[in-house]
């Protein structure tokens, strides 16, 4: 696992002119960052924009409250004239869901922190990013669902951290290796031997 200082030095590290999404968006102030930084060739803004919410920064300073119906109109407007991205309101379980297998080739996983939904977003993630592809989200921490979310993913999957920011929110990356298709046949193949009659 390499150590990163922030989360702004994993975008910096990350491939460029990918497909990318940015689940949980709240005020879109990372994502102008994944802009500038990525330059995706585009970039899905996935977000609830439903009710008040609250979210801090990086490092869990500067709580900020929003609207986030005003928060829609105002990215909609922001970004209404750029085709790198595509603006959905949506849960992150429904968009995921909707997207076809291997269609996105960097998410950044940060909206709803319990266990049971990150869990749900990098089981679906597994499949919808790419070979090779890279799994990243936010505050892998004790505190909410996070890090033992991602810790057993990890285990299950065969994966690991590759990358981990040193922010007080630390920023995690996984690179999302699939498993070669012979080791499969391969172990049917062993199985069904074993299993046949001498
Ligand atoms: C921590 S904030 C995102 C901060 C943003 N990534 C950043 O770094 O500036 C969490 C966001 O996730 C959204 N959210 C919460 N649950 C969600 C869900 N199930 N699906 C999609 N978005 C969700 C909230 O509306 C909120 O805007």
């Amino acid at each position: 696992m390499k150590l990163l200082k922030t989360r702004t030095d994993l975008l910096r590290l990350l491939p460029k002119n990918l497909i990318m999404a940015e689940i949980g968006v709240f005020k879109g102030e990372f994502s102008q960052q994944i802009l500038d930084i990525c330059h995706p060739s585009l970039l899905y803004l996935v977000d609830l924009f439903s009710g008040r919410t609250s979210s801090g920064d990086k490092d869990g300073n500067n709580i900020q409250e929003a609207d986030m119906d005003v928060e829609y109109e105002m990215i909609s407007r922001r970004y209404e004239k750029n085709p790198h991205v595509n603006l959905i309101k949506s849960s992150s379980h429904f968009f995921l869901e909707a997207s076809p297998s291997e269609s996105i080739e960097i998410v950044y996983i940060d909206a709803d922190h319990s266990y049971e939904s990150v869990s749900r977003e990098l089981a679906l993630c597994r499949d919808r990013v790419t070979d090779g592809g890279y799994i990243c989200g936010h505050d892998y921490v004790n505190q909410w669902g996070v890090k033992r979310a991602v810790d057993e993913f990890c285990e299950s999957e065969g994966l690991e951290i590759e990358y981990l920011t040193e922010d007080i929110y630390p920023s995690y990356c996984i690179i999302n290796r699939k498993k070669p298709c012979h080791t499969q046949s391969r172990s049917m193949f062993t199985a069904s031997a074993i299993m046949s009659p001498a």
